[in-house]
């Protein structure tokens, strides 16, 4: 049975009923919830795609793949990324374990500096700070390549499989870069032209680190947006990073399958903020070692930071310098 008919009066009310809240009812605030369709991105990168960047071929994959890039990096500032893990990647993890937990005086003979200097090496526990701010020491030791032409002076048990993990990571970086290219519509050896030297006085922008987390709690690592461009990290199967999501929380994010790749502080300002340097962290937990690979302008690119030129190899150290503080 139907309801009897509006009245006219009752008819009217519903037609003006929007009217009336815009003017009569005071505004309410409403809390917006977090974006819960935040997903962490995931691009497939096939070595087919990389082999014809480097030969100035962009095939159809490598524009689908350019275009992840741009909205992760745009969107996020980070992305998981579906690419062969080399052989020499479980060789250095054997390698890094049985280094850690060698005797401290072993591992002090292949300190060269503070973190960051010229010849990369061993850094103990309760130097770094990446988060100065923080007054807090982070829970971690690392071990550092910076170039890949100086690996005589380290410890041999790593420079094997390190150099051979740093000649592949070289090669990905290669193809980041240029897919990099593709995505901000630039000639494909812009970036490459960028990261690596031309002459041979100049350093490439890459350092492999690995790194040992001690077992604790809270966090280990401090809050922080990386230095450069992009960081290639193996995060292994364990929980650890954390990265700040659009929605201002942080969320875990694990990838043992491939890399966890994001964009640090120089792809912001490069792309005047198009890209996003995104803010992570480490927290507590087992102990566990990861691998991150970092890549930059060369030394002698010239970079203006806050109305002053200078070089990325002295913008770098500074960054650097003020994480032993
Ligand atoms: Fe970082």
């Amino acid at each position: 049975m139907k309801g009897a008919p509006p009245s006219r009066l009752k008819q009217l009310l519903v037609s003006i009923a929007p009217l009336l809240c815009v003017f009569f009812l005071k505004p309410t605030f409403v809390e917006i919830a977090p974006d819960e369709s935040d997903e962490v991105p995931l691009i497939i990168l096939e070595p087919s795609v990389c082999s014809a960047l480097d030969n100035g071929a962009v095939t159809l994959e490598g524009k689908i793949a350019a275009n992840e890039l741009d909205l992760a990096m745009g969107k996020y500032g980070f992305a998981r990324v579906s690419y062969p893990k080399p052989d020499s990647l479980s060789h250095l993890l054997t390698a890094a374990e049985s280094f850690f937990s060698s005797p401290q005086e072993f591992r002090d003979q292949y300190t060269f500096g503070d973190y960051g200097n010229d010849k990369g090496g061993y850094t103990s526990v309760g130097v770094e700070s990446v988060n100065p701010k923080s007054g807090v020491k982070d829970h971690v030791q690392n071990y550092v390549f910076r170039d890949d032409l100086q690996f005589d002076h380290h410890a041999p048990t790593l420079a094997s499989p390190g150099v051979a993990y740093f000649k592949e990571m070289s090669s990905l970086t290669k193809c980041l870069n240029s897919l990099s290219s593709v995505a901000l519509d630039l000639p494909l050896d812009h970036f490459n032209d960028v990261t690596f030297p031309s002459l041979p006085d100049d350093k490439n922008g890459l350092a492999l680190r690995i790194t040992n987390y001690e077992p604790v709690s809270g966090i280990r690592y401090g809050e922080h947006t990386d230095y450069q461009m992009f960081t290639i990290l193996y995060t292994g199967e364990e929980e650890g990073l954390q990265v700040k999501l659009p929605n201002g929380e942080f969320s875990d994010v694990t990838f043992g399958d491939g890399f966890v790749v994001n964009a640090g502080d120089f792809w912001a300002g490069i792309t005047k903020g198009r890209w996003r340097s995104v803010t992570h962290r480490v927290k507590g937990g087992g102990a566990r070692i990861t691998v991150p690979f970092f890549t930059g302008p060369r030394g002698s690119w010239k970079v203006n930071v806050d109305g002053e030129e200078v070089t990325a190899g002295e913008w770098l150290n500074r960054r650097l310098t003020k994480s032993n503080e």
